[in-house]
């Protein structure tokens, strides 16, 4: 575990969260030597192998490749990584900015949830022809990389189509207000919640304290996603409590609503009435609606 992170977006180290609580004793990160390269938050590079083969242009000898297996909390950013890189060293020190070696490994390039992504690569090893071995870690699948071409010429001009994979929503810094994923949808969900919701919650989410219950800062809310989900693809009724208040209800189904609309009400509903909650995407809702869908088949 890193004790500092460096912030490639502001140029400088900062202290990791989870030891803040030590500051003191650590004392000021700029003090530290600066590491030698940064990588995007969350990439998380799972493996590292400097290359000692023949079979490669003479450009990857003693550079290094690494596996970055990918993130899994930058929401509402797209999750980052997902690839193989490769960083050129010279005299033992990088001698340039990382690059792309392979990628595609997602089979998605904006990938929203981890699980939306094919492969994640995880494990690097050389063969004895100097061919590169990746693995990876969803199916156990496994590349052997072989260089084909001709070694003398090989240079920019061939790098340059992976270069564009730089500006790939899964490997560039993701833009502050344009690359979020919720922009927009909470207003839309503001408008929907108002429409669908509002008659028995209220627009204020507070509901009416004896029939209809309070969205405020609600276990149903912030809790299960599935469940959540669920409440609105198949409705509720029989006694529930919430925050120790006992209600006994019936609230309607609304699967009439299309996935993209549900994951906005809900979206809009955890990020505000006092609940702080991770958004929905479309695509949880499918995925519920196909769970439940295969439940009722199996009954
Ligand atoms: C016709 C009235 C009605 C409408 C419309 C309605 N609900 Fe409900 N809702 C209820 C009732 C009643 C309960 C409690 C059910 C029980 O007692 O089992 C409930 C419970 C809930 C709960 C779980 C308890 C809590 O307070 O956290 C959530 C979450 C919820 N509703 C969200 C929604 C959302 C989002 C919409 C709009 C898509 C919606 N409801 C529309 C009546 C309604």
């Amino acid at each position: 575990m890193a004790l500092f992170l460096l912030r490639p977006v502001a140029g400088k180290k900062l202290i990791n969260p989870e030891y803040v609580d030590y500051a003191e004793e650590l004392g000021d990160p700029l003090d530290y030597e600066q590491p030698l390269i940064g990588f995007p938050g969350h990439f998380a590079p799972n493996d590292l192998l400097f290359y000692q083969g023949d079979q490669f242009p003479e450009r990857y000898k003693n550079g290094a490749f690494i596996a970055f297996h990918g993130s899994t909390i930058r929401a509402p950013y797209p999750q980052g990584g997902y690839f193989i890189g490769f960083v050129p060293f010279k005299e033992g020190k990088p001698s340039g900015p990382w690059e792309v070696f392979a990628d595609g490994f997602a089979g998605v390039d904006t990938i929203v949830n981890t699980s939306d992504a094919a492969y994640r690569p995880m494990g690097l090893a050389m063969g004895p022809d100097g061919s590169l071995y990746i693995s990876e870690s969803e199916e156990g699948k496994i590349w052997r990389v072989m260089f084909k071409g001709a070694k003398e010429t090989f240079g920019s001009e061939h790098l340059a189509a992976m270069e564009k994979h730089k500006m790939l929503s899964h490997i560039k810094d993701p833009d502050e207000i344009n690359d979020n994923l919720d922009r927009g949808r909470a207003e839309a969900g503001e408008k929907l919640f108002v429409t669908h919701c509002g008659a028995c919650h209220l627009a204020d989410g507070r509901g009416d304290g004896t029939r209809y219950p309070s969205l405020h800062n609600s276990d149903w809310v912030n809790g299960d996603e599935q469940r959540l989900i669920s409440i609105l693809l198949k409705g509720l009724e029989g006694e529930i409590t919430v925050n120790g208040q006992s209600f006994q209800g019936v609230m309607p189904a609304f699967n009439y609503l299309e996935d993209e609309q549900i994951a906005q009400i809900l979206t809009y509903v955890r990020l505000n009435f006092d609940n702080d909650s991770p958004s929905i995407q479309a695509v949880d809702v499918r995925r519920q609606r196909r769970r439940e869908s295969r439940e009722a088949e199996n009954l």
